[in-house]
């Protein structure tokens, strides 16, 4: 059939929390590189994973593999750390999403500040972008904020959906007015637009027909939903939540 708005817009799906489900027990299972070519298999256009300096669950052995074994693109998260900067090298994931990275926190609370860290931000951008790794910054949706990540290098903004997802009626309705008008300002500036953080199916479809979308990053909802209904099955629903209904 016709093809519906927001099909365009690909599903990046962050297997963090099987990572999480394994180091509950240290056993082994589940297995994060399982999760993502069952994903790659339904729909996923990228698998993201999230290498915390405090290893809670993606470990090295895990980004690895997975640049090993998939055939979709491997989207590596991490903190703008020199370790974290040689393991990217090393491994080569097509893609690097540089986070804020707090130990204590449950998940990553906030964008990158770009502006505060620009410096040290640009060398680290030129040295892999010399090695064709293409770099996204996860960043408020803040004009200030995306105007530096240009002047960065940088290839691609993710767009922080927190607080839209976290935020309920017409708080909600000018979250996403924010986000109309950092990918507006993303596109004018010929940046590559993702955003995510807190999607979940009832929510996401708003973020998928932003224009200029590419690629929404989604973990916590989707491992949540395989629960009961099968990674599978939870990654295709995911997908039909995106599509625009007209
Ligand atoms: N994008 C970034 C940069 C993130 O740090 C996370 C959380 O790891 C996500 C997307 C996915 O968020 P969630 O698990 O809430 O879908």
């Amino acid at each position: 059939g016709a093809k519906r708005a927001g099909g365009r817009v690909k599903l990046g799906v962050n297997i963090d929390h099987i990572a999480t489900l394994r180091q509950q027990r240290k056993d082994g299972f589940p297995e994060p590189v399982y999760a993502a070519l069952i994903a790659q298999e339904h729909g996923a256009g990228s698998i993201v994973a999230h290498l915390r300096e405090d290893r809670r669950h993606i470990q090295d052995r895990d980004i690895r593999l997975l640049k090993q074994i998939l055939n979709i693109p491997l989207a590596m998260e991490m903190a703008a750390t020199e370790e974290m900067e040689r393991i990217a090298l090393e491994v080569h994931p097509a893609r690097v999403c540089l986070v804020p990275e707090k130990r204590q926190e449950l998940t990553t609370e906030g964008g990158l500040d770009v502006i505060a860290h620009r410096t040290s931000l640009k060398k680290m951008i030129q040295r892999l972008s010399a090695k064709k790794i293409e770099v996204s910054l996860f960043i408020d949706p803040d004009n200030d904020q995306i105007r530096c990540a240009k002047s960065l290098g940088a290839d691609t903004v993710e767009l922080h959906t927190g607080a839209y997802a976290m935020a309920e009626g017409p708080v909600q309705a000018q979250e996403l007015a924010k986000l109309l008008k950092a990918s507006e300002l993303a596109g004018k500036l010929k940046l590559q637009l993702h955003a995510g953080h807190g999607l979940n199916y009832r929510n996401v479809q708003p973020v998928a027909r932003l224009p200029g979308m590419q690629e929404l990053n989604i973990g916590f909802s989707i491992i949540a939903r395989a629960v009961f209904v099968g990674l599978a099955a939870a990654v295709q629903e995911m997908k039909e939540s995106m599509l625009c209904a007209g």
